[in-house]
């Protein structure tokens, strides 16, 4: 596993944003051979979307030939809904770039059909080649996507519940009430995720701390989803220095040393 570590959360939104392009542009994609990216919504990745938005419009990335896989959404929610994840990536990324409708892909948590929507997504990621690259945020409590504490490390995209303290760190979305929160989500699984060629997760910010603590130092383990990452191949995480304050001070000098002349 790679541990880039950052100054703060606008170093790491950069940092993340320019490896992003720079790996669709090394990847040369066609309509025929499309760069595939998974993406995550919360509030970690909107300092990436913005400087994707800025590098698309100084023309050093297109999306004509990326297609977009998004990890989750909550069911109930209409895309109208400023809440719903359709919503979110519409607004703070998908109308700035010119990705193609039809290469963006967003679960349906208004399907009448759980069980198919969850096939179909994970068959057009199978069909498009699979995921080269797979952005992620990570909760508090550890989870990727809406894998929460105790979700199968080898899980495919399903319906979970959510926990209360993940509708309590969304609440503040939903003007601060949880109740308006949804008690239930539509997700890609940690295995949908660990299948993916590249895995990035972003953490930043102190109260991120554990989680980063148990991604790094912690044992695999099904409480901290995130902790799958340890068995990828090609796992990265990027975070701040904040979230570092629960690492042992050889972790982070051991990272800081061997990634300082890394992209
Ligand atoms: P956040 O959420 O980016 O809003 O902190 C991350 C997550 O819960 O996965």
């Amino acid at each position: 596993m790679r541990v880039i570590i950052k100054p703060d959360y606008e170093t790491v939104s950069k940092w993340v944003a320019n490896y992003v392009v720079y790996h669709i542009n090394k990847f040369r994609p066609t309509p025929e051979r499309l760069f595939v990216l998974g993406l995550p919504t919360g509030g970690t990745p909107i300092g990436m979307y913005k400087e994707l938005i800025n590098l698309y419009q100084k023309r050093k990335v297109s999306f004509e030939n990326v297609a977009t896989f998004n990890m989750d959404e909550y069911i109930g929610l209409p895309p109208s809904n400023p809440q719903s994840y359709r919503f979110f990536m519409e607004e703070n990324f998908f109308k700035h770039v010119n990705l193609k409708p039809q290469n963006i892909h967003m679960l349906n948590g208004l399907t009448k059909d759980y069980e198919k929507e969850c096939r179909n997504y994970e068959k057009a990621i199978k069909d498009l080649g699979g995921v080269n690259l797979f952005i992620g945020g990570v909760g508090e409590d550890g989870h990727i996507a809406f894998n929460e504490p105790f979700s199968s490390l080898r899980s495919r995209t399903r319906v979970k519940t959510l926990t209360e303290s993940t509708r309590q760190a969304n609440a503040r979305f939903f003007e601060n009430n949880i109740e308006k929160v949804p008690t239930t989500a539509i997700t890609v699984g940690v295995g949908t995720i660990m299948d993916s060629a590249e895995v990035l997760i972003m953490i930043t910010g102190e109260n991120k701390a554990e989680a980063l603590q148990h991604a790094i130092e912690g044992n695999i383990s099904h409480v901290w989803t995130v902790s799958a990452l340890q068995m990828h191949p090609h796992g990265l995480i990027v975070c701040d220095k904040d979230a570092t304050k629960k690492l042992s001070s050889e972790t982070v000098a051991y990272f800081m040393d061997i990634e300082k002349n890394n992209f």
